[in-house]
């Protein structure tokens, strides 16, 4: 039988990556996430000094085989030039350029390729926003998380401030978050058989058992 592929897709911020990650744990799978090979390419691009109106494609893509991933015992995991570098992929300069880089078609299929090669290897939870349409089409399970857009800014401050957030907070966070999404829309539309769970009044508890069972239920 084909290695297993779970595709949980979705906008920033819907609780994809957590979700993923603590699926593949409970199935006793690898998780790979996506987004962070895009931010892996733009943490380059970045670092090249360049201004971001100048990247090209080629530009971009030059640096690509500095990044190559590893197997773990619980994920695929990207590296910069042999280097984990989780912190300063999350920082806000990676998340402000992260969509620019992604928009470019050549990256997408570079990223496309890391992705499938890992997930031909062994059994994989992916995270991402095309996952089960472009990455996966054949993904024995499509999960599209969806939430609403105050509670996702509410979450993702939570993660990073590791504190309650004020209301301008969230305000402020809910106008990035519907920036980027307008910039990555072409990317997040659910698979025509993918199961669209609403996270916005659901623990993450409930939706990731609600994941795994389905997952169960596949192999
Ligand atoms: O999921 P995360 O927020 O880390 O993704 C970072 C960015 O990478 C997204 O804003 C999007 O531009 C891009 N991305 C994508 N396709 C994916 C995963 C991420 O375009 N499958």
């Amino acid at each position: 039988t084909p290695p297993l592929v779970i595709a949980i897709d979705g906008p920033a911020a819907s609780g994809k990556s957590s979700t993923a990650q603590w699926v593949a744990q409970l199935l006793d799978v690898r998780h790979v996430d996506s987004g962070a090979f895009y931010r892996a390419i733009t943490f380059l691009a970045v670092a090249s000094g360049a201004p971001a109106d100048l990247w090209t494609e080629a530009s971009v893509l030059e640096q690509a085989n500095r990044i190559t991933w590893r197997l773990t015992a619980r994920s695929v995991l990207p590296l910069v030039d042999g280097m984990e570098q989780d912190e300063a992929l999350r920082g806000t300069t990676v998340t402000r350029n992260v969509s620019r880089v992604a928009a470019m078609p050549a990256v997408r299929e570079w990223v496309n390729s890391q992705v499938r090669s890992a997930g031909s290897a062994v059994d994989v939870v992916v995270d991402g926003r095309d996952i089960g349409t472009a990455v996966f089409p054949k993904a024995q399970l499509k999960v599209f998380l969806v939430a609403d857009t105050w509670e996702r800014a509410r979450r993702r401050l939570i993660q990073r401030l590791s504190r309650r957030p004020n209301d301008s907070e969230i305000a402020e966070e809910v106008e990035a978050l519907v920036a980027r999404d307008a910039q990555d829309a072409t990317q997040s539309a659910p698979a025509r058989d993918a199961i669209t769970i609403d996270t916005t009044t659901v623990t993450q508890e409930e939706q990731v058992e609600r994941i795994v069972a389905l997952g169960r239920a596949t192999r």
